[in-house]
């Protein structure tokens, strides 16, 4: 039995408003028991205030969906590590499959993402996974071992263990497909091997999540293997019974 505490992270996406998050974050407050896992929201930039209004001094910590790899200046559109810490956001996603698909961000700017947000502080869930295709060609390993790769590249062994990587199945996301939990452990654990590679005694400690279509009928039986640490969720983060019931399944 290993000693990582898991953690179930909400990735809201594109979604909310200033009158639905009040509501959504006062129904998981209100139903939240003592937590056995850490617990997180990932927000749109424009509700970071309201997530730190809401959620200061609450077991949840929130963050971002995404940040730039520049610290500040000419770069219309995006937000610095510097304003996430401006509003006390305690992770933040990167390289998510939507941003490398929709916005063309490659392996190596998602490592320098990483690698901006781990060195101002900010723990960066770091997300990879294959399609349905590359699957089907027997290339998940490959794929997920690369884009894993170009973080590892660029950070020091020493910081290993600050990073959360999160195993997200391209074709599980939003699909209703979940990988059943034997190929997301078999996934977790060529990660954590390859993780061993950099940092044998960090490798032990990083949190690895799985996310695609976990629900709280799915939830526990993804969560009892050894190496799935927690859970991104999508969906299911946007409806607080669902959320809690995710929370209480992760222990
Ligand atoms: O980042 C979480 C996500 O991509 C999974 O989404 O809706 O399949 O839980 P969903």
């Amino acid at each position: 039995v290993n000693m990582r505490r898991k953690l179930v992270a909400g990735n809201w996406k594109m979604n909310g408003s200033l009158v639905a998050n009040a509501a959504l974050l006062a129904e998981i407050k209100a139903g939240l028991a003592v937590a056995a896992c850490d617990i997180a929201i990932c927000a749109p930039a424009p509700y970071f205030a309201q997530c730190q209004a809401e959620l200061a001094g609450s077991a949840i910590a929130w963050g971002g969906q995404d940040v730039s790899a520049h610290a500040g200046g000419a770069y219309t559109g995006e937000v610095a590590v510097s304003m996430l810490q401006d509003f006390a956001c305690r992770y933040v996603i990167v390289g998510h499959s939507e941003r490398r698909a929709y916005h063309a961000e490659s392996d190596g700017l998602v490592a320098q993402k990483a690698l901006r947000a781990l060195l101002a502080g900010v723990t960066p869930i770091v997300c990879v996974g294959e399609t349905l295709v590359e699957r089907e060609a027997g290339q998940t390993d490959a794929v997920v071992g690369r884009q894993l790769a170009a973080v590892l590249d660029v950070l020091d062994a020493a910081d290993l263990a600050r990073i959360v990587v999160a195993y997200e199945p391209v074709w599980a996301i939003g699909t209703g497909k979940t990988a059943t939990p034997q190929m997301a452990q078999d996934v977790h654990l060529a990660l954590r091997a390859m993780l061993a590679g950099k940092n044998p005694t960090a490798a032990v400690e990083v949190k690895i999540l799985y996310g695609g279509s976990m629900k709280p009928d799915n939830a526990a039986e993804l969560l009892a293997m050894p190496d799935i640490d927690g859970g991104l969720i999508g969906g299911a983060a946007l409806k607080a019974v669902d959320f809690l019931a995710i929370v209480a399944a992760a222990r």
